[in-house]
């Protein structure tokens, strides 16, 4: 069964459910986590140049035997070293990945960049040269995003952000720019409210809504993957990852489930909305830097 695909703003489309190199995996070989997730249906990988695993995600790749062109791979721009462009970090990536172009490349944190209008202007040259079939960016919070827009010759197709039903009341006017200007939101930490926020009032409604889901489609439905539902009735991006086979036998099995309805969509924000939980970088992160080793350091006030 094939994954659903989202129509980006370049006319291009992304896989709406993809595998996470990161996090878990930061740092460390994560080539057989990589395979097993190809082979298991995954189609979309989420890699970063900051995840320092690149190589093994490309040998996981290789190994996994799928032809390239059947791939999605996504990769994100670290800090531009001094005396470097962001096209010699990106041709490491492509060298360390095994391919001869991404399908997505996003500024992976804005705090990162001195002069993020130049940043961007050379993310559009790697496109236009085909190194990267859609670019975009990550972490990106409205003040960020204004500030691409502004010099933007291409619009950035996607900006993934931490989103679960925890942040959407403070995304809420982040993820309305994305919708005027057609970019995909694509999400991170969508499992928070169960796996990082527990015991909030989100629990009893995706235990209830996982029952119905069940009863109606006659398969067992796990709270997660109510989660994940809510997000692809969003058209949201859904990137998540895993260490066990059997996880990644669940988040694929959400391709057969049926959407949730508005109703239960609208029940899941509204509740959301009456807790915050942001489990990954806080916006706003003006007064921050975020290091390559994920540490933030703030200035007073920050
Ligand atoms: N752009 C960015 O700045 C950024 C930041 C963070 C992450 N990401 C990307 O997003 C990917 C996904 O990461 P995420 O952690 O945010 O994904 P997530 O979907 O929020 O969480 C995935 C984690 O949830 C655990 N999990 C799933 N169901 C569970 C359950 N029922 N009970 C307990 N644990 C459960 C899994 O652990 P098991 O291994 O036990 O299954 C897995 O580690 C990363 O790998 C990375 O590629 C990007």
């Amino acid at each position: 069964m094939s994954t659903p695909a989202i129509s980006l703003n370049d006319g291009t489309s992304i896989p709406w459910l993809a595998f996470g190199s990161g996090t878990a995996f930061f740092g460390k070989d994560a080539s057989k986590p990589v395979t097993d997730a190809i082979r298991a249906g995954f189609r979309h990988i989420d890699a970063a140049q900051m995840y320092k695993n690149e190589e093994y995600v490309g040998a996981g790749i290789a190994a996994a035997g799928v032809p390239r062109a059947e791939l999605y791979i996504t990769t994100k721009l670290n800090k531009v070293p001094e005396g470097q462009t962001v096209r010699d970090l990106l041709v490491d990536s492509l060298r360390k990945l095994r391919t001869d172009y991404v399908d997505l490349f996003l500024i992976h944190m804005p705090t990162l960049h001195e002069d993020l209008k130049a940043t961007w202007r050379e993310m559009e040259g790697v496109q236009r040269e085909g190194l990267a079939r859609s670019i975009g960016v990550s972490n990106f919070s409205l003040r960020y995003l204004r500030e691409v827009l502004e010099v933007a010759t291409i619009t950035p197709a996607v900006n993934q952000i931490e989103y679960h039903p925890y942040v959407s009341r403070a995304g809420a006017s982040l993820i309305a720019t994305h919708k005027e200007h057609n970019i995909t939101t694509s999400s991170f930490g969508g499992l928070t409210p169960l796996i990082r926020a527990t015991g909030g009032p989100l629990d009893a409604v995706l235990t209830k809504i996982a029952a119905r889901v069940a009863q109606g489609s006659g398969k067992a439905v796990t709270e997660g993957q109510v989660l994940q539902l809510w997000l692809r009735k969003k058209g949201i991006v859904c990137v998540t990852t895993t260490s066990k086979l059997e996880r990644l036998q669940e988040y694929l099995a959400v391709r057969a489930l049926p959407d949730i309805s508005d109703e239960e969509v609208a029940e899941i924000d509204e509740v959301g909305s009456t807790q915050h939980h942001r489990a990954f970088v806080s916006f706003p992160i003006a007064l921050c830097r975020v290091h390559t080793d994920y540490t933030v350091t703030c200035r007073p006030n920050g």
